[in-house]
């Protein structure tokens, strides 16, 4: 019998012991700032310095030298490295790079890469300078003042929903980690997979969704993902 066609969704908890905030914890990002100033493409229009600075703090902590893959990033890279071609996706719902550094290469950010920019002329998307700010040059059209961050806000369209649409399709096991369940599309897939394919949650607590899985099981993501990983390798490795 063949490996399963497994589709991984991660959320913010699986960088979380990496020391990223998450949204919706008591010391979450959504505690401290107001989406509607900061993630939505009305907020941009109205005062993109407010916003461009919010993304740049955050994007600043991606160059920490203390932020960095932790074991779920690193159990997660090795599965993808270890399973068949056309077998594997995960699809992130984090715009921190902690996957692609930890070696991931099926990788899907459906919420955008605060690595990198968007330009609203040409829309080439480049990796972000430093700081964003209204006078930043596109390195491809060479406008100025047109870079925004390549992140979906809030009533965008996620990106890759027709490759992550066809992988769902065909799913045999579908493993959500570390998110809360609260934002759709992605809340929303464990409902397409259900009737069909096996369902697994790891999570701190319970998300909005656990009742929704065949199996969740309440941890910390650096304990529950590589020992996920080490059971599905043993079984079909
Ligand atoms: N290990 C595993 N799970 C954890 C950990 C941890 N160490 N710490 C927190 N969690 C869980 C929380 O219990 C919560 O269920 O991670 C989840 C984080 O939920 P949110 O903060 O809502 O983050 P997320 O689900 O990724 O949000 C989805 O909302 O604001 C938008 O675009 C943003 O991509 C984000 C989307």
């Amino acid at each position: 019998m063949a490996p399963p066609k497994i589709v991984i969704l991660t959320g913010a908890g699986i960088s979380r012991e990496s020391g990223l905030h998450t949204f919706r914890d008591p010391d979450g990002i959504w505690a401290r700032h107001r989406i509607e100033e900061v993630a939505t493409p009305e907020a941009f229009a109205r005062n993109p310095a407010l916003v461009q600075g919010f993304y740049n703090a955050r994007r600043a902590q991606l160059r920490d030298p203390a932020i960095r893959p932790n074991a779920a990033h690193d159990a997660l890279a090795e599965l993808d490295a270890s399973w068949p071609e056309g077998r594997f996706l995960l699809v992130t719902q984090n715009v921190d790079d902690l996957h692609d550094r930890a070696g991931s290469r099926r990788l899907l950010h459906m919420h955008g890469e605060l690595a990198k920019a968007r330009c609203l002329r040409c829309a080439a998307i480049s990796p972000a300078p430093g700081d964003l700010t209204p006078e930043s040059a596109c390195p491809e059209c060479g406008g100025t003042g047109t870079l925004r961050p390549h992140v979906v806000w809030f009533g965008e369209m996620p990106i890759g929903m027709e490759r992550i649409e066809a992988a769902l399709a065909e799913c045999d096991l579908f493993v959500s980690i570390g998110t809360s369940g609260a934002v759709y599309p992605a809340a929303g897939f464990v409902r397409e997979v259900r009737h069909r394919a096996d369902t697994l949650e790891l999570n701190l607590e319970p998300s909005e969704g656990s009742h929704l899985f065949d199996e969740a099981r309440h941890g910390p993501a650096t304990q529950l993902v590589p020992a996920f990983v080490r059971e599905t390798l043993a079984r079909w490795g």
